[in-house]
């Protein structure tokens, strides 16, 4: 295995530090230099870019947030001359206006090579056969990757998100081994794998490389036997890059490893906004360390995890995101993230792994309806027992009380890409 490692999969810590001070000093006076933004965040903070004299002295410098991007939509944010520009994507956001980013040419060499190097990890080869459902456009899923597939030597198939049948048809006769999409759209694959009479345990693919949500250990459980292939988590943000931030390695799936020489990480106190130690649960802040078109000097991504040290790799790893603090639903006090609803859901006998959160208003207080789908050929009983299990389950994990309703077979949305969890009818 190690022989398959790039030169940085190969520094020591003492050197990868060092490589990082120098790219961070060199990004932090490329922006301050380029873009109007960081020159007066940083004058404003009496701070120079030459300031920054260890790494833990970045803690000094003012963050950014998704506000900030939003406020110099579209291009008021980068760094280069627009002819430079090899790239443009969005993400749109619940509201307003999307987040552009833009790239260039050696933005996104770097991009396909930490996709590469994270598809390796994954357990990946040059001549495997890759099928991409993540959607291909302004979302960086799809392109990101394409590029990265191609860089490591594999052959791609560009299949982007939808058109379900087509999907599996394609699985079946192009017989990729690696399977790249959102975990809620590969249960609708499952799902359509079953309603084809094909067996999603005889089909070629060996490894699913997840992201773009979150997921949790039971949904890994969940996918790994129903499909027979390791499944592993790919984490990454547009504003930083795309997919390919960090990676989980296929032999020890114990978090996702951050491909730190060209991704500086910081955890947060989401409220104080002090730095915590490794170790510690908190707010991830991303500074891009080789970024030439938009760099992001510690980009506030909302995700909640923590850092651990490195073991497959020398990069320290994230804890698989548990949520993001928007997704958070505070409930009579109490906060409660989609994906402890999952994992209570996926470990309940008698429904399927598909759910949805549905929040109304009664009188003054919020209350929430989980909906979970019963599986085929459940009895009435087993479906009363099965809500009656995850509501106790909640009450006793979460500490709160919610209504859960079992419905029929195929009645909840699938996903075709992101998932939406929670349905939101408080003003409705
Ligand atoms: O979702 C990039 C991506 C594409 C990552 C394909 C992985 C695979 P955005 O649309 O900008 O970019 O959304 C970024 O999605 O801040 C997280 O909240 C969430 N997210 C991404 N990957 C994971 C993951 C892409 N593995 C936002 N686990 C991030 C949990 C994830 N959440």
């Amino acid at each position: 295995m190690t022989d398959l490692l790039d030169a940085a999969e190969r520094l020591d810590r003492e050197e990868l530090e060092a490589l990082q001070l120098e790219r961070l000093r060199s990004t932090l006076r490329h922006a301050y230099d380029n873009v109007a933004f960081y020159r007066d965040a940083f004058d404003k903070a009496g701070l120079l870019p030459e300031d920054c004299r260890t790494l833990a002295a970045l803690a000094l410098f003012p963050f950014t947030t998704k506000a900030d991007l939003r406020d110099h939509y579209p291009f008021g944010m980068f760094a280069v001359d627009s002819s430079q520009v090899r790239r443009i994507h969005a993400s749109s956001g619940t509201t307003g206006r999307p987040t552009v980013v833009g790239y260039t040419q050696r933005d996104l060499d770097t991009w396909a090579d930490v996709v590469a190097r994270s598809l390796r990890a994954a357990g990946a080869r040059p001549g495997h056969k890759v099928h991409v459902a993540y959607g291909y456009g302004l979302f960086t899923g799809g392109l990101g990757a394409h590029y990265g597939a191609e860089r490591l030597g594999c052959t791609v198939i560009p299949a982007s998100g939808g058109m379900t049948a087509r999907q599996v048809q394609l699985i079946n006769d192009f017989r990729p081994e690696i399977i790249m999409v959102t975990p809620s759209y590969m249960l609708t694959l499952l799902d359509e794998f079953e309603r084809q009479g094909v067996d999603p345990r005889s089909t070629s693919l060996k490894v699913g490389v997840f992201g773009a949500e979150p997921w949790t250990e039971e949904m890994r459980r969940e996918i790994e036997e129903r499909f027979a292939i390791d499944a592993v988590d790919i984490y990454g943000l547009s504003e930083v890059m795309g997919p390919g931030v960090a990676q989980e390695c296929v032999e020890t799936k114990d978090g996702l490893h951050i491909w730190e020489d060209h991704f500086y990480p910081e955890i947060v106190d989401p409220f104080t906004g002090e730095v915590l130690p490794d170790g510690e649960e908190g707010e991830l802040v991303f500074t891009s360390l080789t970024k030439e078109a938009m760099p992001v000097i510690r980009y506030r991504t909302r995700d909640l995890t923590r850092l651990l040290p490195g073991t497959a790799r020398v990069f320290r790893r994230m804890e698989k995101v548990t949520g993001r603090s928007d997704d958070m639903v505070i409930l009579r006090g109490v906060n409660l993230f989609p994906t402890q609803i999952e994992e209570i859901v996926l470990r309940t006998p008698h429904v399927a792994p598909h759910f949805q959160l549905r929040l109304t208003r009664e009188g003054r207080l919020d209350a929430l309806t989980v909906l979970a789908e019963a599986r085929p050929g459940t009895t009435p009983d087993q479906r009363a027992a099965a809500a009656q299990c995850v509501a106790a389950a909640i009450k006793d994990g979460i500490g709160v009380s919610v209504s859960v309703e079992v419905v029929d077979p195929e009645t909840l949305e699938r996903s075709v890409g992101k998932i939406k969890r929670i349905v939101d009818l408080r003003n409705a």
